[in-house]
């Protein structure tokens, strides 16, 4: 059966709609289950849609929207349906995480919340402050579909028949999970190069020490006779870092300062531990 094209519902800094025909030429054929650590808005899970996943982020409010699509989107839908495109009403909605008791709403609301903010802020972005608030202004543009209920719909039909966890933990966490002949997706925070980066996801940001650790991780998953595919920023920290593994240089596009006229051509590399068949 054609698989249903399933869309990210959450448009996420770093998303790999550019890069996915890239990415796809050096997805193996055959792995008995998918493994993506980093997730962000899962434009690569969704392009796929394995039987089998296992899907991680450490943005808690972004896990929460996932499982809200999976487990409750007509609910969800109806919630989203109550929003209203008003730059007064993203403003009451954005300083809902500042009221103390904010943890304690209803999970349905907080994952309506964020998709709601994401559709209508500025460039679509998501980033918190060091108190892990989110931050980005309104967006002023009028036509958004704030539900797009059929692809809402679709993603949580496929989420849910599909065998899949979702998780929110520290990548190494679920690392330590991976099962054999699976196949393992990494896509962390870019490295940086004088600041030029975005590691704003979470309220821990991702440095250097953390590139480090993920290196060690994907050390102990070609041990283990894991193969994995990992994209990051082409820097000399990272070529060396990984210089013993198989490296392409491909190209991406970004746009500048949310500006889809102003591009600028980078280059990415994607990194694995196998021969493409
Ligand atoms: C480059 S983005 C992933 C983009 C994703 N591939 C997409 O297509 O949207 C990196 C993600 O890693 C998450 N992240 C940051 N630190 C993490 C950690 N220590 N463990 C797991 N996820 C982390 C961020 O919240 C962010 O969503």
């Amino acid at each position: 059966m054609q698989p249903t094209q399933l869309k990210p519902f959450l448009k996420w800094a770093g998303g790999k709609r550019k890069l996915l025909p890239e990415i796809l030429k050096y997805i193996p054929k055959n792995y008995s289950c998918y493994y993506e650590p980093f997730l962000g808005d899962g434009e690569v899970l969704l392009a796929l849609q394995p039987n089998r996943y296992v899907v991680n982020d450490l943005n808690h409010e972004l896990i929460n929207a996932y499982n809200a699509v999976k487990y409750n989107v007509y609910s969800l839908i109806k919630y989203l349906e109550l929003f209203r495109n008003t730059e007064h009403e993203f403003y009451a909605v954005r300083a809902l995480d500042c009221h103390a008791n904010y943890s304690a709403v209803d999970s349905l609301a907080r994952a309506a919340r964020i998709i709601y903010l994401n559709k209508t802020c500025f460039n679509g972005l998501y980033r918190v402050n060091r108190a892990g608030k989110f931050n980005v202004g309104y967006g002023y543009r009028k036509n958004v579909d704030v539900v797009s209920p059929d692809n809402l719909t679709a993603v949580g039909e496929y989420l849910c028949i599909a065998d899949g966890i979702i998780t929110s933990v520290d990548f190494e966490d679920v690392l330590k999970t991976v099962i054999k002949d699976s196949f393992v997706y990494l896509d962390p925070p870019y490295d940086t190069v004088a600041n030029n980066s975005f590691t704003a996801y979470t309220d821990c940001g991702f440095g250097k020490d953390d590139q480090i650790r993920l290196k060690l991780a994907c050390d102990r998953l070609n041990h283990s006779g894991i193969r994995f595919l990992l994209s990051n920023a082409d820097t000399p920290f990272i070529r060396k870092l990984y210089q013993d593994y198989k490296i392409e240089m491909v190209q991406g596009r970004r746009n500048i300062a949310g500006n889809p006229n102003s591009r600028l051509i980078v280059n990415e590399l994607l990194i694995r531990n196998y021969d493409v068949n």
